[in-house]
């Protein structure tokens, strides 16, 4: 079809500092190949990390930390639009545009919302309310047509198709792309903590033991797998015995992830062997990944300027791209003409 939309991509992150491996196998790396796959818009999304408490003498810092963490992944500033949520001031704007279109009773049905106000409803901002909505604006700002997200966005995307159809037929425009979950970059790997197979990596357990951080050295990480919670059990032929065994299914699985291997394969090599042969090769596959996005980001975390210098670039193509796309939104409403 020669009048169909090329493919564009855009995903954000919030900057909440200290990236692990979750993140790395779940989005980022995913990410980082879809950058030769599409046009590729990533930003840090620190509008959206003010719905809850934040320390302000640290957000900035995050999202140039988060920057470098991305680059150093191997997202590639030339190739992909990296930039700062807060410093494309159309997000904001047409978030309020998107606010008169969705309905209170779509945002109720958001389960993130119910999970992050939990008993505290009544005493949660009113951003942290909104916040699928300002979600929305980013993804049709720049009229993305994939959106990669883990599970627990899926809700949200689908709330922006909802809006930008919603937007589209009560303006009586062509203008918001219904955007997809997800293509492209092969498969993410879903990481479990080391120390809890049913629970997922995550930057707020209170126990270090239970992930990898990306600035681990390769010490701390061979310990953390040496440590890592499994069962007495070798490893088995088939895929399906890992059922009802987590943490043995996590460490195949960051296995697999890391080589980019099959579980197949994994299985094929290690069935019939213990923890003690199969935790050494984890550990080695994981420092063979992760020693030398730690060396890049501990050279460019000490680059601030350079970090702001990307980050302002970036903005500056964003606003290109989505600035057109406002204008016509604030035309459709009748703001202007
Ligand atoms: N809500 C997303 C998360 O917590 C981050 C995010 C904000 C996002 N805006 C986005 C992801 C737009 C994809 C598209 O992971």
């Amino acid at each position: 079809m020669t009048n169909e939309k090329p493919m564009r991509v855009l995903s954000g992150i919030q900057p909440t500092g200290g990236l692990h491996l979750g993140n790395l196998l779940g989005a980022i790396l995913r990410w980082v190949r879809m950058q030769d796959e599409a046009e590729c818009l990533f930003f840090l999304a620190d509008l959206h990390a003010l719905t809850v408490d934040v320390e302000p003498s640290e957000l900035h810092s995050n999202v140039r930390e988060m920057a470098a963490a991305l680059i150093a992944s191997g997202i590639d500033p030339g190739k992909s639009t990296l930039f700062a949520q807060s410093a494309v001031p159309a997000h904001a704007e047409l978030a309020w545009l998107l606010q008169c279109t969705a309905r209170i009773g779509w945002l109720n049905r958001m389960t993130q919302f119910k999970e992050k106000s939990g008993k505290n409803r009544e005493g949660a901002s009113v951003g942290l309310y909104t916040y699928p909505v300002l979600q929305a604006a980013d993804i049709l700002l720049y009229q993305a047509t994939h959106v990669p997200v883990g599970e627990d966005q899926k809700q949200h995307v689908e709330l922006t198709r909802d809006i930008a159809m919603k937007f589209n037929n009560d303006f009586d425009v062509e203008l918001f792309v219904p955007p997809e979950p997800f293509i492209g970059g092969g498969t993410a790997a879903r990481v479990m903590s080391l120390r809890d197979g049913n629970s997922k990596m995550s930057k707020s357990d209170p126990s270090d033991m239970s992930r990898i951080n990306l600035t681990d050295s390769d010490d701390s990480i061979a310990q953390k797998i040496r440590k890592a919670k499994t069962d007495p059990e070798p490893l088995p032929v088939e895929p399906s015995a890992l059922e009802g065994r987590p943490e043995a299914r996590n460490l195949v699985g960051i296995y697999a992830a890391v080589t980019g291997e099959s579980i197949e394969q994994v299985l094929s090599r290690f069935a019939g062997q213990g923890f003690g042969a199969f935790k050494p090769a984890v550990a080695d596959a994981l420092v063979a990944l992760l020693a030398p996005i730690r060396d890049r980001l501990e050279e460019l975390r000490h680059d601030a300027a350079e970090l702001d210098r990307i980050l302002e670039a970036g903005a500056a193509r964003a606003s290109e791209i989505g600035t057109p796309v406002l204008a016509r939104a604030k035309a459709a409403v009748g703001l202007t003409r």
